[in-house]
């Protein structure tokens, strides 16, 4: 594991979503003991740090993004002492813990917004955002909620429209009014008093809006289409990402530096600009430590995709530390929304080549459950459905449920081990063949690649730490090198179905390093020869440290 203060620097976080990871009490909805008697299957991958999404007291209309009590465990997930049994027993293993800070928005059942929309006169009055109707009655301006109709609802006790970016039940907090920001410290301070190592910081660029709350200008649709989520009609000027957010991030940077080798990772949305943000947000010492965004998930899987990916994971002037995900609980899981042989299921190759992919990039990287495993996206019928995001949308956007149905622990036993009872989403029939018992028994098996990769990276600090250099190689090839203090590791990637072989991009010898084998690359003399998707990961042996960037010759198999 990475030691020091700054251990997160090129950590590998695994994301627990805990309403899908492990049953302990057979109500069909994962919880903390749950967790805490899984954590070796954590541990044994060899990543260092847990980060478990919300699991706090919540009427549950987001699945535990809309919070009623920051400080109680929901009981669905059990209680404060389960909690403190799960932190203690991942310390023990090595395993650093990251929570959920929600800091834009609550429940509306939260007491503050019970509080703030009461009376225009009690303390908490201004703790959310309130503005006054348009003449006419309509909401203040046109800002709309990221899940469908517009971002104001209309509160009668105040006579005033309050804004929420998500569902109408998740009030936005104000975090200009300075008691409202303490208030949000103080919930990361309780957190850090019980000993955990720092926050995933949700939807960031929605911390901070034009305190004008000037009306954001339209954006016509490219194709001259209406998308089916309004959200994408208008250019997000004024509703986020306001550079007001600055001090917000500073100050919780001073909260996380009062307890040392605790770190921060912002969520940075896709809007344009995302990748600049994430520098922005993470660079120099008194902001955030690291932050990712889903931007590049939005594209296909092509050259050019992984072009720009390399490109940006190299950094501009190394400023700033960004961290990678492919999957999370947000969206469709990778094998399945990249899988280049779409509609058929995806090869069991370009799993292999996606995780290889992601560990090499520069950056810390976070890995969501089941990832490992190489599920793919659930198929769910709308009577399935739970995700408010989705059954706003439907058909046309089916929401996230798919990429949060319950990890498959056992395949032979029922609902795959997850639950004793009948699981809150059902688990895909095609998940039982991919559960971890199977694949702890099948020699070469994606979770046994994973753990021989996880095991690479840690071994080499030009993987964890090092400068990224991305090659020019022709389709269906990428690229890349990592040097870190003399020590430089080639990654070659095929990109396409079919086999492709390159001349090595640079003079001298290179090692194919053990635990990449069975991924489908070897090196012959000067040439590397890639299977479909294969990959080759090598250590440079040359002290000559120049990366021709057009000596790439191309030789089709
Ligand atoms: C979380 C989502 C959630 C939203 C609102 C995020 O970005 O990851 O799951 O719905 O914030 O809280
Ligand atoms: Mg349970």
């Amino acid at each position: 594991m990475v030691a020091g203060a700054d251990w997160w620097r090129g950590a590998v976080l695994y994301q627990v979503y805990p309403r899908s990871f492990a049953d302990s009490n057979g109500d069909g909805v994962g919880d903390l003991p749950g967790i805490t008697a899984r954590l070796d299957h954590i541990a044994r991958l060899g990543v260092d740090a847990v980060w478990i999404c919300p699991f706090y007291a919540s009427p549950g209309r987001d699945f535990g993004y809309d919070i009623a009590d920051h400080l109680a465990v929901d009981p669905q997930f059990g209680t404060l002492a389960d909690f403190d049994e799960l932190l203690r027993q991942a310390h023990a293993r090595g395993l650093k813990v990251l929570l959920d800070l929600v800091g834009g928005h609550t429940s509306d059942q939260h007491p503050w917004f019970q509080r703030s929309r009461a009376r225009r006169d009690a303390p908490e009055a201004d703790w959310y955002v309130w503005a006054d109707p348009s003449p006419d009655g309509t909401p203040p301006n046109n800002w709309l909620s990221v899940f469908g109709g517009a971002a104001w609802s209309w509160e009668p006790r105040r006579r005033q429209y309050y804004l929420h970016h998500f569902l109408s039940s998740q009030p936005a907090l104000n975090l200009a009014n300075p008691a409202a920001l303490e208030a949000v410290l103080a919930v990361g301070e309780f957190w850090l008093r019980r000993g955990v190592d720092g926050f995933r910081l949700d939807a960031i660029d929605f911390l901070a809006h034009d305190p004008a709350l000037r009306g954001n200008p339209a954006r016509p649709p490219a194709d001259g289409q209406v998308p089916a989520k309004l959200f994408g009609l208008q250019e997000h000027r004024h509703d986020m990402m306001d550079a007001s957010i600055m001090p917000i991030l500073r100050r919780i940077r001073a909260l996380t530096d009062r307890y040392p080798g605790t770190t921060t990772l912002g969520e940075v949305s896709s809007q344009d600009g995302a990748f600049a943000r994430v520098r922005r947000y993470s660079a120099g010492e008194d902001h955030l430590h690291m932050a990712y965004t889903l931007r590049p998930l939005r594209g296909g899987f092509d050259h050019a995709t992984v072009r720009d990916l390399l490109r940006e994971s190299a950094g501009e002037g190394e400023e700033g530390w960004p961290c990678w995900s492919f999957s999370n609980h947000d969206v469709e899981r990778a094998v399945s929304r990249w899988n280049p042989d779409r509609p058929a299921a995806p090869d069991p190759r370009f799993a292999r080549l996606l995780a290889a992919l992601l560990l090499s990039l520069r950056g810390s990287v976070c890995l969501y459950q089941g990832e490992e495993l190489g599920l793919t996206e659930a198929e769910l019928t709308l009577e399935q459905l739970r995700d408010p995001f989705g059954l706003s949308y439907w058909p046309e956007f089916r929401g996230r449920d798919g990429s949060r149905t319950p990890m498959p622990w056992r395949a032979a036993a029922p609902q795959a081990g997850f639950t004793t009872g009948q699981p809150w989403l059902p688990v895909p029939a095609g998940h039982h063949a991919l559960a971890v018992d199977r694949q702890e028994a099948e020699e070469g098996s994606l979770l046994q690649v994973w753990r021989r990769l996880l095991r690479l990276r840690r071994a080499h600090p030009a993987l964890v730490r090092g400068s990224l250099r991305p090659l020019d190689l022709p389709r269906p090839l990428a690229g890349l090198v990592r040097d870190y203090a003399g020590q430089r590791i080639l990654a070659l990637f095929n990109l396409s179905g079919e086999a492709a072989s390159t001349v090595l991009p640079m003079p001298g010898g290179a090692r194919m390093l053990p635990e990449a084998a069975g991924l489908g690359g070897r090196i012959q003399g000067d040439t590397a020869l890639l299977a479909p998707f294969g990959v080759v990961l090598a250590e440079l042996e040359t002290s000559d440290r120049t990366v021709p960037r057009r000596a790439a010759r191309l030789i089709r198999a």
